[in-house]
């Protein structure tokens, strides 16, 4: 169930992500999506699309239509909301699972956005190959995700106060998570334990292994850390045992094989 309260934390959340190019934890995305791609004339599929913050941001920021979709349908009753209040007439949003209503446009550019690390990683494998399918010849499917190691993987170091809380002795956490617990938007994932729980504990090699027989090649990565906002340290991608730790988000670039 979706209280009013939660409807309001909701919609206040996804706007924000949409409006603002600083919401902390879309900065760094949308400056790689500006400064790395032109989506003029493009078919975008955002899957995952959550509340639509991201995909609303999209069919602002260029023109390309948008079609978001997302199993959850609280997620895209808040999206559908914030596109009539927005009056973005270039993005449509839909309630859909693609394994059992598998889709039917070629798009040019798949986005999954905070969203590989939410999905098991065999139906990640199955939805990857489906991506495959409805990609245009040359399509990208672009991944972002914040990898195992880094501070926020968890998704509840913000309430338990702790980065990196997701290495403490689970038991531990678990009183910690708890302790702090509270409601959030979704059927799937409807408060923070369940947000946790549903973690597949992502990282680089582990999407590769769900890539690997989808029909699609890595052409592209970039490890995003705290050192990226010093001078000279833009390029750097932080692969080094124990300091990629402070990598905050991992960037793929998916293409289909030849
Ligand atoms: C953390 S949210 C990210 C939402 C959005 N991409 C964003 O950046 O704001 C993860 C989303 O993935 C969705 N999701 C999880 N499993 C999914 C699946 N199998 N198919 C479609 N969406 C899924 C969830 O419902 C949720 O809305």
């Amino acid at each position: 169930m979706m209280t009013q309260a939660l409807y309001h934390e909701g919609m206040e959340y996804a706007e924000q992500n949409f409006l603002s190019e600083d919401a902390s934890h879309l900065k760094v995305d949308k400056q790689l999506l500006r400064n790395r791609f032109n989506l003029d004339q493009k078919l975008v599929l955002d899957f995952g699309c959550g509340m639509g913050g991201m995909s609303l941001w999209y069919a602002k920021t260029w023109k390309c239509r948008v079609h978001g979709v997302d199993i959850d349908r609280h997620h895209i009753r808040i999206a559908n909301d914030l596109k009539r209040r927005h009056s973005v007439e270039n993005v449509t949003f839909e309630v859909r699972n693609i394994l059992d209503n598998p889709l039917t446009e070629k798009y040019d550019f798949i986005v999954l956005n905070d969203v590989a690390e939410h999905i098991p990683l065999p139906l990640l494998k199955q939805m990857l190959a489906a991506m495959s399918m409805a990609l245009a010849t040359r399509g990208q499917v672009f991944i972002s995700y914040p990898p195992w190691g880094s501070p926020y993987a968890s998704h509840v170091s913000h309430v338990v106060g702790i980065p990196w809380c997701q290495f403490l002795p689970q038991a531990w956490l678990m009183k910690l998570i708890a302790k702090n617990n509270r409601p959030i938007v979704g059927d799937e994932e409807g408060d923070l334990i369940a947000a946790y729980k549903g973690l597949n504990h992502l990282t680089h090699a582990k999407l590769m292994a769900a890539v690997e027989g989808s029909g699609l090649q890595c052409v592209y990565r970039k490890s995003h850390s705290f050192l990226n906002w010093l001078p000279l340290m833009h390029d750097l991608n932080l692969r080094m045992p124990l300091l990629d730790y402070l990598v905050t988000k991992e960037f793929v670039l998916l293409k289909k094989q030849p």
